[in-house]
């Protein structure tokens, strides 16, 4: 039933085709249900970069979504960009597959947003590790968990699951809680 939800394939490696403009690649949604199955606390989600709706849908499903924003009408959810909202998110969590070249600023803007104790969760490329400017953030922003997916899941670029049918990109689900100093545990799902 979940993999029915979209045609199980995804993501190009970003590399042999340029990349969408708006950074556009829809998640396969079995990743939605993972990161519900292990962080079964999460709720009030706002999907703040939703696509298509292929993660959201899968919050919403499970009573969990709060809202869903895109910066472009993708025909789910409403039209805001992320990065100029100025409002606080109180008593709720923060998900999305980010778009990549502004993948940083996605985090440390919902960060900024949600209350201590809360969730931000953002599904990146595992190379997100890499660079100095990262380990700035993860040593300012630990995140409490890293969920490597061990059987790659798929992004589709503009949705189209049935062209872009494999993936050469390992991601990975950090999660961070608001406020949490401690070490970053890596587990590996699915
Ligand atoms: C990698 S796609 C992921 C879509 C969706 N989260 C999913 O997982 O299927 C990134 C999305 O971010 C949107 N986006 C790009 N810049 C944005 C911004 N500043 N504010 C909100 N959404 C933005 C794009 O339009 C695109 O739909």
């Amino acid at each position: 039933m979940k993999e029915s939800i979209f045609i199980n394939i995804g993501a190009s490696n970003h590399s042999k085709n340029e990349r969408q403009s708006e950074d556009y690649y829809a998640t396969e949604p079995i990743a939605g249900y993972l990161l519900l199955e292990v962080e079964p606390e999460l709720n009030n989600i706002w999907e703040c970069a939703c696509g298509e709706g292929h993660l959201a849908r899968v919050f919403d499903e499970a009573g969990k979504l709060g809202k869903a924003t895109d910066l472009i009408d993708r025909r789910y959810g409403a039209v805001e960009d992320f990065l100029l909202n100025t409002e606080p998110y109180p008593n709720g969590d923060i998900v999305t597959n980010p778009p990549y070249c502004v993948a940083q600023q996605f985090v440390e803007h919902a960060l900024s947003k949600v209350d201590e104790g809360r969730y931000v969760c953002m599904f990146l490329k595992v190379l997100f590790l890499e660079t100095q400017k990262r380990q700035k953030l993860f040593t300012q922003y630990p995140p409490k968990v890293i969920y490597i997916s061990s059987s790659r899941i798929n992004c589709a670029k503009n949705g189209d699951f049935k062209t872009y049918n494999s993936s050469a990109i390992a991601y990975a689900w950090y999660v961070w809680i608001k406020g949490y100093k401690g070490e970053t545990v890596v587990r590996w799902i699915n």
